[in-house]
């Protein structure tokens, strides 16, 4: 039997974070509640290609349209399947063929707030008993858009900025929002108070780069100034030849196995200006900034990876994917293609031949390409 889920902290990743602000704590906690999906499986744990249990998580693309042109993503320099949003009629139906799913997650590639009906989306889920998330570019965050996601109940929304100014913004969003962005999670934040809604808990994203890592102290800085008291560094995936000459997803853009102490002494200035103004600062895989860039690619560092046990990735189309990384690390979708859920149920798809083959593969010295590629470079 599998022990996917869940995985009780312990008590000490519970207590009390001294100086943190109540919002910061309780999304501290949450934190440590996810780390169940990283941490690695237990002695007796059974990990077969046969999934004894079913996904806890569903990532629904509900777009893969972008209004950004972002020099990290594949999205600006491939095309990966015709321009969609998911039919509200496929969107449904995906939900309502796992009654128990705990999570569901409504980004892929793509900008989710394009999505005209996101806050009845989210409103379904919600009506479901279902903890629902996405990623934004915060670029449409209007005061209308906001507060029909307060109201529709999102439990979480990730802004990724990437930057603490407007030039840098630029250099890796490729387009001129960084202050529009900025006023945009302003007036969010306000309106939350104004209507006393705690949720969604809204958080700042960048991406770790070197280009970028100076960053990280300011956006700390930006983040509590505009009343958001979570801040996560993302670990860059990339490719191992980059896709474009100006594309920053590339091993000499990423943070981690080669950190400089200047780098390492950024990332501990932000950890202190973030304990100094009780803002959480956290790394993606709910792990702390610090240790997450230090992590070390052991043998085979797919081998800890459950995510094929525990959650789905659908794309706008209907594509089954195992994860939302192998985009980032694997060019084009067929290597990791698992099914297409317009022609079968997600259950024949959890279980069929081609998901079993890529568990498989996980299990083994030779993994599916996108996963020997993926390797530690993964993000929440
Ligand atoms: C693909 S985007 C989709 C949602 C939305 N468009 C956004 O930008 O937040 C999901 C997340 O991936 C991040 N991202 C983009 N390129 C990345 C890369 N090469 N490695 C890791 N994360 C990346 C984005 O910053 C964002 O937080
Ligand atoms: S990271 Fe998000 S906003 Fe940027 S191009 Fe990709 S999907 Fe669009
Ligand atoms: S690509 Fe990475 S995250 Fe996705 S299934 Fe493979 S090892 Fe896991």
């Amino acid at each position: 039997m599998s022990t996917l889920l869940p995985i009780i902290p312990p008590d000490d990743l519970l207590r009390e974070k001294e100086g943190l602000s109540p919002a910061a704590q309780r999304a501290e906690e949450e934190k440590n509640r996810m780390r169940r999906y990283f941490e690695k499986p237990e002695a007796d744990a059974h990990l077969a290609p046969v999934a004894a249990q079913e996904p806890v998580c569903l990532y629904l693309e509900t777009t893969n349209r972008c209004n950004l042109l972002c020099t990290t993503c594949p999205r600006t320099y491939e095309d990966l399947e015709p321009e969609a949003d998911m039919p509200w009629e496929l969107f449904t139906s995906l939900i309502d063929q796992y009654s128990n799913i705990a999570r569901v997650v409504l980004h892929g590639i793509g900008e989710p707030m394009l999505v005209k009906d996101i806050a009845q989306r989210v409103k379904y889920l919600k009506d479901r008993n279902i903890y629902v998330l996405f990623n934004t570019n915060g670029t449409l965050l209007t005061e209308a858009n906001g507060r029909a996601l307060i109201e529709a109940g999102l439990d979480e929304l990730r802004v990724s900025l990437d930057a603490a100014e407007s030039e840098v913004f630029q250099m890796v969003r490729g387009k001129d929002f960084f202050d529009k962005i900025v006023a945009n999670v302003r007036n969010f934040t306000r309106l939350q108070r104004d209507m006393d809604a705690p949720r969604p808990r809204v958080s700042l994203w960048l991406t770790g780069l070197r280009e970028t890592v100076d960053q990280l102290p300011n956006f700390v800085r930006l983040a509590y100034s505009i009343g958001v008291t979570e801040v996560y560094l993302q670990r860059l995936v990339f490719f191992d030849v980059p896709m474009d000459e100006h594309s920053l997803a590339r091993a000499e853009s990423a943070l981690f196995e080669h950190t400089t102490e200047r780098e390492e002494a950024l990332i501990c200035e932000a950890e202190s200006v973030a304990r100094e103004l009780g803002v959480m600062f956290s790394a993606s895989g709910a792990v702390d900034p610090g240790e997450s860039i230090k992590m070390q690619r052991s043998d085979s560092p797919w081998s800890l990876c459950r995510r094929p046990w525990s959650l789905m990735y659908i794309t706008a189309n209907g594509r089954v994917l195992p994860c939302c990384i192998a985009p980032f690390s694997m060019k084009g979708y067929d290597s990791f293609t698992l099914g297409d859920a317009t022609q079968g149920s997600l259950r024949e798809i959890w279980n069929g031949a081609e998901y079993q083959r890529f568990r498989e593969g996980l299990l083994t010295s030779a993994p599916p390409p996108a996963c020997a590629n993926c390797g530690l470079r993964w993000s929440l």
